[in-house]
C-alpha cells in the first residue's frame, strides 16, 4: 500500500524552496550572524533577508519579527513575557478553551504564579464570540490571545472583531497563528494583533523554528535571557540554517494565490461529498461550516472509533479527535469545549490536505473507505 499523507496540521513536508535555502549554511555559510568580519556578514544577510521574508508575509516590519524555535515558544513568549513585563498593570489574561497545549500550559503555569486565567467557551462550530471577550475584560487585564483558526477542527476565530475590542481597551491582543499562516491571510495591519505566532512546520519549513509578531513598541520580558540577539528578546546565537528555511517557505506562502486555496477547498469538500455519499447520515461535520481553514476537515463518523477507523485505512496518515488513556477513548478538549456529544466525538477523525495533495489520493481513500471500512 502506497503511503497517503493527510496530516499536514500535525507537519509539513519540507518544501524543495526551503531546502535549497538551507543548504549552502550546511556548508560555506558558517559564520556567526553577529560576528563583525565577512563570514558573519554573510550569514547576517541571510538572518536578515529571511527576516524580511516573513514579515513580508505578516506584512510588518522586518524587525518586529524575532526568530524562534517554533509556535510553541512563540507563544510562550508572548503569554509569559507579556505577564512578567505588565504584572504590575494586573494579573488577568484572557483566552479560550480550544487553545492548543502551547497556550493552555502556559496560562496553567502562570496561574500557579498568582495570574487569574478567563478560558472562554465556544459554540457548537468552535467559534468564539467577541462579546464573551468584550465581557471577561476586567480593568485587570493584561492579555488577551486567540487563536487564530484551530488545528483540529479549522475553525477561524473572528479575531478583526476581538481586535476592535481589546484596542478600544488599550489590552494586547496575541494570536496563535501556527495553523493559519501560509494556509490563508494572516496579515498583523489586517486582523489588528499585537503578537502573533507562527510555526514553521505547518508551513512547509522544517521541525523547530518559528517566529513571534512583536508590535514595535510592545516590551516584553525575554524568555532566553543572555546576549542581546534579537534586539535584546531572544538571546542564543540565531539558527541561521533554520531560518533562511523559514524565509524560504514564507516567501514561497505570500506567492501563493486565491487559486491555490480554491484547488485545496474544492479538493477538501469532493472527499467531504464523497464519504457523506458513503456514509450519509452516519457522518457529521466538525468545525465551523465555512469559516474554516481550506485544508482541514474533521468529520466523526457516529457509533465508531476514529482510531479504529484510520487502522482499516491501512497507510492513510491522518489523526483522531480522541485520545486513548488507559485503554479508555476520551474526547479531545477541543471537541469537549464544542459540545460534541461522545458518542460522536469518539468517531472523530481529522483530515488535513496539503500542497502536494492529489486528488487521485482522495479518490484512493475513499475507495479504501468502501473496501475496508464498509466491508
Ligand atoms: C495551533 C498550534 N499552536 C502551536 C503549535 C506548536 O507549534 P510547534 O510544534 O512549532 O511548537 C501547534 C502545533 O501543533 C499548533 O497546531
Amino acid at each position: 500500500m502506497k503511503h497517503i499523507y493527510l496530516d499536514y496540521n500535525a507537519s509539513t513536508p519540507i518544501a524543495p524552496e526551503a531546502a535549497d535555502a538551507m543548504r549552502p549554511f550546511l556548508s560555506e555559510h558558517y559564520g556567526n550572524p553577529s560576528s563583525r568580519h565577512w563570514a558573519g556578514a554573510a550569514a547576517r544577510q541571510a538572518l536578515e533577508k529571511a527576516r524580511g521574508q516573513v514579515a513580508a508575509l505578516l506584512d510588518c516590519a522586518p524587525q518586529e519579527i524575532v526568530f524562534t524555535s517554533g509556535g510553541t515558544e512563540a507563544n510562550n513568549h508572548a503569554i509569559k513575557g507579556a505577564f512578567f513585563a505588565l504584572r504590575q498593570r494586573g494579573k488577568h489574561i484572557i483566552t479560550t478553551q480550544v487553545e492548543h497545549p502551547a497556550v493552555l500550559e502556559p496560562c496553567r503555569f502562570l496561574e500557579r504564579l498568582g495570574a487569574e486565567i478567563t478560558y472562554l467557551p465556544v459554540d457548537r462550530t468552535g467559534m468564539v464570540n467577541p462579546e464573551d471577550v468584550r465581557k471577561a475584560i476586567t480593568p485587570g487585564t493584561i492579555l488577551v490571545s486567540v487563536m487564530h483558526a484551530n488545528n483540529e477542527v479549522g475553525t477561524i476565530q473572528p479575531i478583526a472583531e476581538i481586535a476592535r475590542i481589546t484596542r478600544e481597551r488599550g489590552i494586547p491582543l496575541h494570536t496563535d497563528a501556527a495553523q493559519s499562516v501560509g494556509k490563508i491571510p494572516a496579515k498583523v495591519a489586517e486582523l489588528g494583533v499585537d503578537l502573533l505566532s507562527v510555526a514553521g512546520h505547518k508551513l512547509c519549513a522544517p521541525k523547530g523554528v518559528g517566529a513571534l509578531y512583536l508590535r514595535g513598541g510592545l516590551q516584553l520580558e525575554p524568555l532566553m535571557h543572555g546576549a542581546g540577539h534579537e534586539a535584546g528578546r531572544r538571546a542564543g546565537t540565531e539558527n541561521v540554517l533554520l531560518d533562511v528555511a523559514l524565509g524560504a517557505a514564507c516567501e514561497l506562502a505570500a506567492g501563493d494565490r486565491e487559486s491555490r486555496r480554491a484547488r485545496l477547498t474544492e479538493l477538501r469538500d469532493y472527499f467531504h461529498a464523497g464519504m457523506k455519499h458513503l456514509f450519509g447520515a452516519a457522518l457529521a461535520l466538525n468545525g465551523h461550516p465555512t469559516m474554516r481553514l481550506p485544508n482541514t476537515l474533521n468529520v466523526s463518523f457516529a457509533g465508531r472509533v476514529g482510531s479504529e477507523l484510520l487502522e482499516a485505512l491501512d497507510g492513510v496518515a491522518a489523526s483522531t479527535g480522541s485520545a486513548c488513556h488507559s485503554g479508555r477513548h476520551e474526547l479531545s478538549p477541543v471537541l469537549k469545549a464544542m459540545g460534541v456529544p461522545e458518542a460522536i466525538g469518539l468517531g472523530a477523525v481529522r483530515f488535513s490536505l496539503g500542497r502536494w495533495t492529489t486528488t487521485e489520493e482522495i479518490d484512493r481513500v475513499l475507495a479504501l473507505f468502501q473496501t475496508q471500512v464498509l466491508k
